[in-house]
């Protein structure tokens, strides 16, 4: 692990890796025997993780993956269900530490590298980044429903606002995966490469993204993520507002 994150009040597991390299921080969900489920430690991790890139100024994007071959992640660790660590613990990382909303709000931008399942908390990671690059054998969905619960890393509101509220409530009532060819024609994933061109692809986004000036692709993001709540003539007030800091 890097020296930047000495110091940090949680331990950094193996379960998530931390690559920076030439302004690209590389995240990767690390658990392959479990198609990376996150679990709590894991949500930690991954909250200290983006401070430290968000403070990094030769990192300019993040690129999340999942280790080995099956998997970007099956979502929250089931065994983890109703069993958490400590309620104290467990508390901390669900409501003190929105990762969720932390992801919404990072500052610089974001691409999910999606191979394998992505479900559950992995679709929804990879929803709250701001591209989301699939390699063929992808298998995107929401499966709670099968299990009793909804989603609660904002799925139900960020896939809608991807995809619309029809094909959201399709694939959130009936719970079952979509290839990676149907996300890209609902237009949940930006783009289908072959499983040994994800990381290529997604470094090729990542180097794009860094030849534009950092501050206006803040700005944008911005404008899209918190003027998307507003009505339309204060988001265009917002976008003015963001316009004149340059
Ligand atoms: N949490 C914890 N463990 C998980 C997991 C999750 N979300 N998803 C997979 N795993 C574990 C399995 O328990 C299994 O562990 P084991 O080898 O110790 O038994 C291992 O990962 C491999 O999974 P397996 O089910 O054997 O693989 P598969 O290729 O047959 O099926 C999935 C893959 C993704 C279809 C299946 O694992 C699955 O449905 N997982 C749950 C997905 C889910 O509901 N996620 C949302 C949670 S709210």
């Amino acid at each position: 692990m890097r020296s930047i994150m000495e110091g940090y009040p949680v331990p950094m597991p193996d379960k998530v890796l931390y690559e920076a390299r030439d302004g690209v921080a590389w995240i990767t969900l690390n658990r392959p025997d479990v198609h990376n489920a996150i679990d709590l430690e894991m949500r930690d991790a991954l909250w200290a993780l983006l401070d430290a890139a968000e403070a990094d100024d030769d990192v300019g994007v993040v690129v999340f993956r999942g280790a080995g071959d099956a998997a970007f992640s099956a979502g929250a660790d089931i065994s983890e269900f109703g069993t958490a660590p400590s309620y104290t613990g467990a508390r901390r990382s669900r409501q003190e530490r929105d990762l969720w909303g932390r992801v919404l709000h990072f500052a610089k931008p974001t691409i999910a590298a999606i191979h394998g399942y992505a479900l559950g908390a992995g679709c929804e990671l990879s929803l709250l980044c701001d591209f989301r690059i699939a390699a063929e054998d992808a298998r995107i969905g929401l499966p709670e429903a099968k299990l009793g619960y909804i989603p609660t890393a904002g799925g139900t509101q960020t896939l809608q606002r991807t995809i619309g509220p029809g094909r959201a409530l399709d694939m959130l009532l009936t719970a079952e995966p979509v290839s990676a060819q149907t996300a890209l024609d609902y237009g949940l994933v930006h783009r289908v490469v072959p499983a040994t061109q994800l990381d290529a692809e997604a470094e090729a986004l990542a180097r794009r993204l860094l030849s534009q000036p950092a501050a206006a692709l803040q700005a944008a993001r911005r404008a899209l993520v918190e003027g998307a709540d507003l009505p339309l003539a204060t988001a265009i007030r917002l976008e003015s507002h963001l316009r004149q800091r340059f």
